[in-house]
């Protein structure tokens, strides 16, 4: 468990496109820290989101910091203009980097935080030489693509193991988790290690979407001291 308040993060992928000066609105009343934004390319994953102009325009209205979940092949290619488009956190999948440590050093340099992604068959291992040089590690726990698809129950034992991992190489990294979480397995997750909660379909399909994200505020797991 992290010693810090855990964060939560709506996914706006589930939110109306139709509407989304209304979602964003809610977000920025609501208790949420984080906008999550997600982009996929229809080639790392099979699924098609949106773009820069999209980013841009959600930028002018947020009010609050836009963590930028980068669902693409070759992600160098693009993350200056994911910051120019108002990215403050960029977070590149490992299985769509060859060059891992430089993408993470090169996100930095632009001074936004370094996030890596990992999905469910990675493991957590596929971190060990990169730790050190990340803000944010985004744990999936599902596979990547879609919105409201099922939680994967191995996502704990993963989350664990990369709270250890960070205990003794990175204590200030932030863990997030990422796929299915709900009010049923929040406290679960941060118990395990979590520190930031994204939920797109457990927000945007509930009556109200405000009332939701403070419901995964108000978990608090016990401090244990260690
Ligand atoms: C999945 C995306 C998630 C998604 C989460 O590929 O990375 O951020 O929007 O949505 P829910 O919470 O509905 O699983
Ligand atoms: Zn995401």
């Amino acid at each position: 468990m992290s010693k810090h308040k855990h964060l939560v993060a709506p996914s706006i992928l589930s939110a109306d496109f139709a509407h989304l000066y209304d979602d964003i609105a809610m977000v920025n009343q609501s208790e949420a820290d984080w906008f999550h934004i997600d982009i996929m390319d229809g080639v790392f994953v099979p699924n098609i989101s949106f773009g820069f102009p999209v980013l841009a325009s959600i930028e002018h209205y947020a009010k609050k910091p836009l963590d930028v979940h980068l669902m693409i092949v070759e992600p160098d290619r693009y993350i200056n203009q994911f910051k120019e488009a108002g990215a403050d956190h960029i977070t590149v999948h490992a299985e769509a980097c060859t060059h891992l440590h430089r993408t993470v050093h090169a996100i930095r340099d632009l001074g936004c935080l370094a996030g890596v992604a990992i999905n469910p068959h990675t493991p957590v291992s596929q971190l060990y030489e990169i730790i050190e040089d990340i803000d944010l590690v985004c744990v999936m726990a599902v596979n990547p693509g879609f919105g409201g698809q099922k939680f994967i129950e191995g996502t704990y034992r993963k989350i664990r193991e990369l709270r250890a991992l960070a205990a003794d190489r990175n204590e200030r990294l932030l863990i997030e988790v990422d796929g299915g979480v709900n009010d049923h397995n929040a406290l679960a997750l941060l118990k395990a290690g979590a520190d930031v909660l994204v939920a797109g379909n457990y927000v945007f399909a509930a009556k109200n979407p405000a009332h939701a994200i403070a419901e995964l505020k108000k978990i608090t797991p016990k401090l244990i001291s260690v």
